[in-house]
């Protein structure tokens, strides 16, 4: 590949990490995570695979949107790809994205990261916060209470008896 082939596929990109700006070229094979931290910058990372959020971004304002997120799975030498990460859509519409597999496609992003708490209070409080939704995961749970008591018969009895023995015996819990 000649150098303007190359100049042609690389991406300017500037981060902002507690507070300062680095600005870098970044290739396309290179995740957001993997030019922070070629750049040197310690962003925070845990699973590296779009499971755990630590590693959440956020677009700034000015930034374009030119980024794609892709996760790539090797396995006996066949790569899958997969968009879906477990960052839930709610958290993507206020502009947050997984650093460890979202690849630049275009110029001018510019992009916060370290946010990560920002990202799990919209995942796992803001919207959970409705009736509905709460039904729902009180529901979710039940089912999966019923589903362990159902194949623990006797494991379940034994917990039962023991959370009465510690709230002071069947009278005492009701
Ligand atoms: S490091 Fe876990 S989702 Fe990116």
């Amino acid at each position: 590949m000649s150098a303007t082939e190359q100049k042609e596929k690389t991406w300017e990109v500037t981060f902002e990490l507690h507070g300062e700006e680095t600005t870098v070229l970044m290739r396309p094979d290179d995740t957001i995570l993997q030019a922070a931290e070629l750049a040197g910058l310690r962003a925070p990372y845990d699973c590296r695979r779009g499971n755990c959020l630590t590693c959440a971004g956020r677009f700034k304002a000015a930034s374009s949107y030119n980024l794609v997120t892709t996760l790539r799975q090797e396995a006996g030498g066949a790569v899958t790809l997969d968009s879906d990460t477990f960052l839930c859509d709610e958290a993507k519409d206020e502009g947050f994205f997984l650093s460890c597999c979202s690849y630049p496609v275009g110029p001018g992003l510019r992009v916060e990261l370290g946010v990560q708490k920002e990202a799990w209070q919209i995942q796992y409080c803001d919207r959970l916060r409705d009736e509905a939704t709460r039904a729902a995961a009180l529901e979710a749970v039940a089912q999966v209470q019923r589903g362990y008591s159902e194949r623990n018969p006797d494991k379940f009895v034994a917990d039962l008896e023991r959370q009465f023995e510690g709230e002071g015996g069947v009278d005492g819990a009701a």
